[in-house]
């Protein structure tokens, strides 16, 4: 196990700076999860502890130790990406014990690290199987298991479950999350996916054109978003946001509010501190329905009571405490208060 310390960390291409000053610590035996959209420079951080990319600046800390110099196998990191390459003409086993060989083990060594791995993922019974004869979610395992055979102080995953199904995708998380309580090996996590990073991680960061806004666990950041990016990235669907000026409780032009779908009700009578809308449409996602209402400032959601049908093309008020108000600066975006 081991504590990753990022400090002033930039990494530029030509003069793009896909990493720009960031600066982390990841605790040991933590699962943290860097998040935000496409191109925000995850993966190159990421690559970047695993010493495949080279920083433009700053430094990276290995357990105290600046790794910037040391060459990726001497790192003491397993990285598996969302494309996870086993080789096609090589058994589970096979698959499972090549780093080992690679790292010279001995043959008793190997096959025991192998038997821990496949029992420890469920892969009892399989191991003569080649990778075509598995289904997705035993094969993202085995390339789960080729990384942790290597017994990495540290292991990274850039999307490792984007390639799979809804659905699969769904139970391989419960299914880390258990590893993770198992091993209690330091992960970094990469997702664009905040659902994926909000039921995951032990600790967020939430990153945007190369820079971190925000690290907390996902209820801080959920909760108390530092700024509009959170807090419209973190939460689905997302937070809604109003001009200061239209929300009677704030009455203030250089404010932006935020207001979360749950933490609005509906009056099909006048209340004095609601806003006025129109109900649009109703989706139902399961357990929870929203209703989109037309406001003057665009479509609100509002999170209904199960027993709530609400009609179409109704005119109602939208009301929330005051205390469950978002206040961001307009001018900045940052979080007032
Ligand atoms: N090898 C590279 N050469 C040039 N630009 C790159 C390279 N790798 C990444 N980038 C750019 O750096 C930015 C961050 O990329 P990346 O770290 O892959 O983002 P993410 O993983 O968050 O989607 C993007 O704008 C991307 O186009
Ligand atoms: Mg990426």
């Amino acid at each position: 196990m081991a504590e990753v310390r990022l400090k002033d960390l930039t990494k530029k291409f030509k003069d793009v700076a896909a990493v720009d000053n960031v600066s982390l610590n990841v605790r040991d035996g933590e699962f943290l999860t860097l998040v935000g959209p496409s191109g925000c420079g995850k993966s190159t951080t990421l690559r970047a502890v695993a010493g495949l990319e080279n920083p433009t600046s700053g430094n990276i800390f290995i357990d105290g130790e600046r790794v910037n110099d040391l060459p990726p196998q001497k790192r003491h990191i397993s990285m598996v990406f969302q494309s996870y390459a086993l080789f096609p003409h090589m058994t589970v086993e096979s698959n499972l014990a090549f780093g080992l060989k690679i790292k010279k083990k001995g043959p008793e060594e190997k096959a025991k690290r192998v038997k821990w791995a496949v029992e420890l993922l469920g892969l009892s019974g399989f191991e003569k199987r080649l990778p075509k004869e598995l289904s997705g979610g035993q094969r993202q395992r085995v390339a789960l298991g080729r990384a942790l055979v290597l017994e990495p102080k540290v292991l990274l995953l850039d999307e490792p479950l984007s390639n799979l199904d809804a659905k699969l995708r769904l139970r391989m998380r419960t299914e880390l999350k258990r590893l993770h309580k198992k091993i209690k090996t330091t992960i970094i996590y990469v997702t664009h996916d905040q659902a994926e990073a909000m039921t995951l991680s032990d600790r967020m960061a939430v990153m945007k054109d190369g820079r971190i806004l925000q690290v907390g666990t996902p209820g801080q950041i959920y909760e108390k978003p530092a700024d509009v990016f959170c807090a419209g990235f973190i939460g689905s669907p997302p937070m809604n946001f109003l001009p200061g000026e239209k929300v009677p409780q704030v009455k203030d032009k250089n404010v932006v509010v935020g207001i979360r779908p749950e933490d609005l009700s509906i009056s099909l009578s006048r209340i004095d501190a609601g806003i006025w809308g129109r109900s649009s449409v109703t989706e139902t996602l399961g357990s929870d329905s929203y209703l989109h209402v037309d406001t003057s400032e665009g479509l609100v959601s509002v999170r209904l009571k199960s027993d709530q049908g609400i009609l179409e093309d109704k005119p109602l008020w939208l009301v929330s405490h005051k205390e469950k108000l978002h206040l961001f600066d307009k001018s900045t975006g940052r979080r007032i208060t």
